[in-house]
Order: structure tokens, then C-alpha cells, then sequence
């Protein structure tokens, strides 16, 4: 059993990490939090306006700054986006205050459901496939580094991926709130 406040979700885009992350919330009665929704809620900007204005290093500043936030919050689960991991203190951080469940999904799983995507800029131009190639090249180790868990999302729609995940979870999550015992065993 591994201890740990949040429950965080790494992967690359189409994986489902805000569907499953939802279902996944409603299961264990947590919070929900998603950190591009977050992103965009404290900026009131969409993030392809934050990219176009701010450029990709804006946006992952901003990023840094709600993870930081959101691991330091209430506990949750929380769905990162796509490259959270790039930064070694995301990386640190949400791997000392989390168990990290890295959502897989192949380039072929994404391209599906990504088809109808219009709003992630880093599919914005060129060729998509190819995007995805590198971006799965250049991060499936840092998703694997971070990983306490990892799960194979190709085959399944989000409510079977969650269901599954959680009976998987029981087994190897156990939250790590203080508990009044704990409480009562601190030093005055
Ligand atoms: C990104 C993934 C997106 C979002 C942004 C950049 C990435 O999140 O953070 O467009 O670098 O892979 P999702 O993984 O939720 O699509």
C-alpha cells in the first residue's frame, strides 16, 4: 500500500485523464481538479490565447505555478495536462504528494480521439501523427519516472478505464490524510 494525499493523473493528450479522473473522484468522494481548466479559470484566458500571447513557456509557467497550488491544496484527484511532466518540480512535486497513475494511450488511440480536437495548440499545425511521435518520445520516460501505477487505456472508454483503475487503486492507494490519531500523536 502506497500512502498518499492525491491521487494524480500523467499521460499524454487523449489518454482520459479528465474523464477518468472525474469518475475516478466521484468513486473515492474527492475533489476533482484539472489543472488546464485551472489554468484557464485563474488567467480568463483560453489556453491557445495564453499560447498565442505568451507563448508555450507562458503557459508553462502558469502550469507550474496551479500544480504547485493544487498539490499544496485539499486532497484531490487531480488530471495534469499532457506536459506537466516536463518540468523536474512537477515531477517532484506530484510525486511526493500523490500516487501518480500514468494513463497510457498509443499514437493511434490519440489520433482517434483527438480528430475532432481544435483547441490544443500543439496540434494546431503540421503533421499531427508525427507531433504525437515525438511528444511520446520525448515524455514516456518522464511519465514512467513518475508513475506509481501504470494503466493501458487503448481498449477502453473512460467509465470502464475508471472502474477498472479503482478496483486497482483499493489495492495499492491508501490516502494519507492525518487521521485524529495521528493528530493526537503529535508533539504540542
Ligand atoms: C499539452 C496538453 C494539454 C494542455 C496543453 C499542452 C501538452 O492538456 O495542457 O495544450 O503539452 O501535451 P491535455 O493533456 O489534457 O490535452
Amino acid at each position: 500500500m502506497h500512502p498518499a494525499r492525491h491521487l494524480v493523473l500523467v499521460g499524454p493528450m487523449g489518454a482520459g485523464k479528465t474523464s477518468i479522473g472525474r469518475c475516478l473522484a466521484r468513486h473515492f468522494g474527492l475533489a476533482f481538479a484539472d489543472s488546464d481548466h485551472e489554468v484557464e479559470r485563474r488567467t480568463g484566458a483560453p489556453i491557445p490565447t495564453i499560447f498565442d500571447c505568451e507563448g508555450e513557456g507562458g503557459f508553462r509557467a502558469r502550469e507550474r505555478e496551479i500544480l504547485a497550488a493544487l498539490v499544496a491544496g485539499p486532497d484531490a484527484v487531480i488530471a495534469t495536462g499532457g506536459g506537466a511532466v516536463l518540468a523536474p518540480a512537477n515531477r517532484r512535486g506530484l510525486s511526493e504528494a500523490g500516487f501518480v497513475v500514468y494513463l497510457q494511450a498509443d499514437v493511434a488511440s490519440q489520433l482517434q480521439r483527438l480528430a475532432r480536437d481544435r483547441v490544443r495548440p500543439l496540434l494546431a499545425t503540421g503533421d499531427r501523427e508525427a507531433t504525437l511521435r515525438r511528444l511520446a518520445a520525448e515524455r514516456a520516460p518522464l511519465y514512467a519516472e513518475v508513475a506509481d501505477l501504470c494503466f493501458d487505456t487503448d481498449t477502453l472508454f473512460p467509465p470502464q478505464a475508471a472502474a477498472q483503475l479503482a478496483r486497482l487503486l483499493d489495492a495499492q492507494w491508501t490516502r494519507a490524510t492525518p487521521t485524529h490519531t495521528d493528530l493526537q500523536e503529535s508533539p504540542a
